[in-house]
């Protein structure tokens, strides 16, 4: 064919060049434009990184200001929009509502779809940072049949989130500012990493010139399957399942060396990663202190660190490099904040959020951008001849 060489996955391929995320995989770093992830989780925001990663610079003090009043500006849904949700079950998962829904932002916000011009984008951009905590908020209310809760744009947006999730219309609702942090650290943890499923994703789809909205609500899908941002759910699955077996760790990690039914570590490896994924450290660490404040399920998180205990010294998961990844403790932070184990993906979709508008915008603004269109080594026939009907056995 002329083609030759193949790369399933991409294990070996570079799609792009980009400024954005430094990973090495080696030594278990994670920077954003050069800054430390650790640093970030300790001592930035969510709106702050999402700026950083967007524009490339910490924000000033009046960058952050006009940023973050931007986007307060721009946190309600339009009012047709909200009914879009009452055409979905009851019983439905968040993650399709959530990628539908930001799909149907191209259709609600035409003045905003245009990729080649710079304020349509900013505007997106804008709209798209605003509008998905409420739209993830809605998608949790309808699940559970209560009713929408407007945003108040006197909140930050982890606030706003939070009341719009488990306020009530007729009462108060005061955010735990624990709980607001650690969900904002969260969110930094999860706001980039480089060409991720999803993030290629956006930026395949996005090559076509299909505009911001449509492109992040491709990048959704991917992030639902459980080798990626599913696992988070899939992982806490896992552990509620073990200890409905009794809790005998060692006897699934028997079953995933074996490859019994195919079962696999949900939470454990990664494809860049050879040593300790560096969110996990950080979501470990919060896992202890915001279980004994909120009181989680303890004994989830016993049979957790056993299980990470049981792995990280037994030969399969040593010969392999297999660590613990970001989404082996968060569904731990997550239950005990109140989230029902369906919304743990969509939190993840409102993390990664920056990130996959710093890509899509990155790539929009490269002048070495060229549609994605992978080439392929054909397999099948060369050349046959059509069988009428009447003549096929
Ligand atoms: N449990 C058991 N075995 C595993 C696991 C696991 N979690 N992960 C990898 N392996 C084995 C795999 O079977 C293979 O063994 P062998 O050589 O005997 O066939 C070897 O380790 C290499 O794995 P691989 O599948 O070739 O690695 P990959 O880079 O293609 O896949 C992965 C990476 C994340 C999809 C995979 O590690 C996995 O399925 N993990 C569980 C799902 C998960 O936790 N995903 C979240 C990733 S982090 C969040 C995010 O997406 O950003």
């Amino acid at each position: 064919t002329g083609y030759t060489t193949l790369d399933p996955g991409f294990v070996n391929t570079a799609s792009t060049k980009s400024a954005i995320t430094y990973i090495d995989g080696d030594k278990g770093i994670l920077r954003y434009r050069g800054y430390p992830i650790e640093q970030l989780a300790e001592s930035s925001t969510f709106i702050e990184v999402s700026y950083l990663l967007i524009y490339g610079e910490l924000p000033t003090a009046d960058e952050l200001a006009a940023f973050t009043t931007r986007v307060q500006r721009h946190t309600l849904l339009h009012e047709d929009l909200k009914r879009f949700f009452d055409g979905f079950p009851r019983n439905a998962h968040p993650m399709p509502v959530l990628s539908s829904a930001v799909n149907a932002l191209s259709a609600y916000y035409q003045d905003s779809l245009d990729p080649d011009d710079p304020e349509q984008v900013e505007l997106s951009t804008t709209r798209l940072l605003a509008k998905l905590p409420t739209i993830a908020a809605y998608a949790y209310k309808k699940s559970v049949g209560q009713p929408f809760l407007y945003p108040d744009n006197s909140l930050s947006l982890v606030e706003n989130f939070l009341r719009m999730t488990f306020g009530f219309p007729a009462e108060p609702y005061s955010v735990d500012p624990e709980i607001a942090k650690a969900l904002d650290m969260l969110l930094i943890l999860h706001a980039d990493h480089e060409q991720n499923c999803s993030t290629s994703t956006v930026r395949m789809v996005g090559s076509s010139d299909a505009n911001l909205f449509t492109s992040v609500s491709a990048g959704i899908n991917a992030l639902w399957g459980p080798l990626h941002g599913g696992a988070n759910q899939a992982v806490l699955e896992m552990l509620d399942e073990i200890k409905a077996n009794g809790g005998d760790t060692k006897e699934f990690v028997r079953k995933v060396k074996n490859k019994e039914d195919g079962v696999k570590l949900m939470g454990f490896g990664h494809r860049v990663y050879r040593n300790y994924d560096p969110r996990a450290a950080l979501v470990k660490q919060t896992a202890d202190s915001i279980l004994s404040k909120l009181g989680g399920d303890d004994e989830l998180l016993d049979i957790a660190k056993a299980l990470e205990e049981a792995a990280l010294t037994d030969d399969y998961f040593i010969e392999r490099k297999l660590y613990p990844n970001v989404d082996f403790y968060t569904g731990l932070i997550y239950r005990a904040m109140g989230f029902p184990t369906r919304m743990f993906t969509v939190l993840f979709a409102m993390g990664r959020l920056p990130g996959w508008i710093a890509h899509w915008r990155e790539m929009h603004e490269d002048p070495a951008t060229k549609i994605g269109r992978p080439r392929q080594i054909y397999t099948g026939y060369t050349e046959r001849n059509y069988v009428e009907l009447g003549n096929r056995k």
